[in-house]
């Protein structure tokens, strides 16, 4: 697990703008993880912005969101299916057929889950995968407890979940109990993974799943054995990290 800790949120957000637009630049037809929630959206302001400089094209890539709450069809406004597109399908030249997300509305979601999981597979897998962390320590909606071997598969929301979650609805009753995510072992079999935390908010997920034991009760503590994870911190999220001045403290 590469560590880099630099001071502001906005550097964090441009050295992993950087470092995807370096990647499609290699490998056009890329294959991306993508992922939802606050920290993503000045990421993807970073890349939309980009792209309408010229400087980035998203026309070759396919995407595999991590998650999606089960309940909400893909024109619901609080979708993740609703946040990608308007995020960064619509605003870039990225194919909107190519962008995957679990559906949300399907009739059976367990079976949509493995669904998901095939098709994931069938498209050669996952070349680079963009994290965020929970403040329990989850990665896409693997919350505390989830067996460190799971694939995509149907989760139920952590109260401390729903509750982070409840500014984008009306209610904490309104947020979804359950979501369709990919599963820790499914995370983890992406080539290369990269995780952004931003606040002061994140910093004991953020020491748990770098300096804690590898266990099911910081599920992002799984990265620790994967053999290309970058994780990009704010000084804020990186502040209850024991060894913090061991890390890369500037780009490596
Ligand atoms: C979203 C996702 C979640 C978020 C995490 C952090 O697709 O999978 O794991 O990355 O909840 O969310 P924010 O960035 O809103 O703090």
């Amino acid at each position: 697990m590469k560590v880099c800790i630099l001071p502001q949120p906005a550097e964090v957000i441009d050295y992993a703008a950087d470092l995807l637009v370096d990647h499609l630049a290699v490998m056009p037809d890329t294959v991306l993880g993508l992922a939802t929630g606050q920290t993503m959206v000045p990421l993807y302001d970073e890349l939309v912005r980009r792209y309408r400089d010229g400087l980035v094209s998203f026309a070759g890539v396919t995407s595999f969101n991590l998650d999606e709450y089960i309940g909400l069809g893909p024109d619901h406004p609080r979708s993740f299916h609703a946040f990608m597109a308007t995020a960064l399908f619509t605003p870039t030249d990225m194919d909107i057929q190519r962008g995957h997300l679990p559906r949300g509305d399907a009739p059976d979601p367990a079976a949509e889950a493995l669904r998901y999981e095939a098709m994931i597979r069938a498209a050669g897998g996952i070349d680079l995968q963009l994290l965020g962390i929970g403040k329990n320590g989850h990665i896409g909606f693997n919350e505390p407890g989830s067996r460190l071997a799971s694939r995509t598969c149907v989760k139920a929301l952590a109260a401390s979940t729903r509750a982070a979650n409840q500014l984008l609805f009306h209610s904490e009753d309104d947020v979804p109990r359950f979501a369709i995510t990919m599963g820790i072992a499914t995370i983890l079999d992406a080539r290369r993974c990269l995780l952004l935390a931003t606040g002061r908010a994140k910093a004991a997920a953020v020491a748990a799943m770098i300096e804690g034991p590898v266990s099911t009760g910081c599920p992002a503590s799984a990265l620790q054995g994967h053999r290309y994870a970058t994780v990009l911190l704010d000084a804020a999220a990186a502040s209850d990290l024991r060894h913090g001045g061991d890390y890369h403290l500037e780009r490596p």
